[in-house]
């Protein structure tokens, strides 16, 4: 497994309860077949498959070869094989003909895509039956260096610390303002919802490692984008290694965001 998928594996016990809590405000029908959008290795498409119960069907779609390999080693162990497919795409263009889903779901890829939003949201819609649903979720927000407001605050102003908000966007594109890119993509019933996930002290080893792997997710490459003092106490605070390592104070505590936005297929 590469380093990145490694780490969204890690990674998985932080986000998974509120990615359920998600799910369950769709109240996606039961026994209907939906559309995983870049799906990545497939973490959620075995959730998405325990909302629609086992007469429903998830296909996880992605760029990515390799994902998709580590996608349906999961669903296999989850014994999903029958009711999750994997299939190789491309988001912006669909393999699929109209009206193939009665609803489709993209978690971390439409809402941190590069360009335009809106074609993405259309080419979803397309392949959603009417009346269904179109549902986009992403990181939205986190603070995981408590008692360093300002460090984590420049860390976050760094062309990867503010990623899904790509640099150079238009500000109608930046995720936050997927109300906007929703209606005009021709969805109705437009709907905005945060989720919250948070972790005390003491942290278990799953949490302890997930956090590790999210502080290597959320800073990559930071170095050339922020301060010398910053940077060395970026180390002494977010390195393993470090004796200083914040996840191992008594009273660490964290929160982290991520919000949905859905609407409804209506044509
Ligand atoms: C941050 S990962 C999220 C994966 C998964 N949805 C999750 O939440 O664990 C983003 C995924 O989107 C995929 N991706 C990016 N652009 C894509 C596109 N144009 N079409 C399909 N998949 C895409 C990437 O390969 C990657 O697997």
């Amino acid at each position: 497994m590469d380093t990145y998928a490694q780490r969204l594996l890690v990674s998985d016990p932080l986000r998974e309860p509120y990615i359920r809590s998600a799910i369950r405000v769709l109240q996606l029908p039961q026994g209907s077949r939906g559309l995983d959008a870049g799906c990545g290795i497939g973490l959620q498409a075995p959730l998405l498959a325990e909302a629609v119960g086992p007469a429903g069907h998830i296909t996880g779609l992605d760029l990515s070869p390799g994902f998709l390999v580590h996608a349906r080693e999961i669903a296999e162990k989850a014994a999903l094989s029958e009711r999750i497919a994997f299939q190789q795409g491309d988001v912006s263009k669909l393999p699929f003909d109209d009206d193939t889903f009665d609803w489709a779901w993209s978690a971390d890829c439409v809402g941190y895509a590069p360009g335009e939003p809106v074609p993405l949201v259309k080419e979803l819609a397309r392949v959603v039956k009417p009346g269904g649903i179109v549902a986009v979720i992403a990181w939205s927000s986190q603070q995981l260096l408590p008692g360093y407001p300002l460090l984590e605050a420049r860390l976050n102003a760094t062309t990867a610390g503010i990623a899904p908000f790509v640099c150079g966007m238009r500000p109608q594109s930046h995720f936050l303002r997927a109300l906007g890119w929703l209606r005009d993509g021709g969805l109705e019933e437009v709907t905005a919802r945060t989720f919250v996930g948070d972790v005390q002290a003491p942290l278990s080893d799953d949490i302890h490692s997930a956090l590790t792997a999210l502080f290597q997710m959320r800073w990559p490459g930071v170095q050339s984008e922020v301060s010398p003092e910053d940077w060395a106490e970026y180390q002494r605070l977010c390195q393993p290694e470090s004796p200083d390592f914040i996840l191992n104070l008594t009273d660490y505590y964290a929160f982290f965001t991520e919000t949905l936005f859905h609407g409804k297929v209506l044509r």
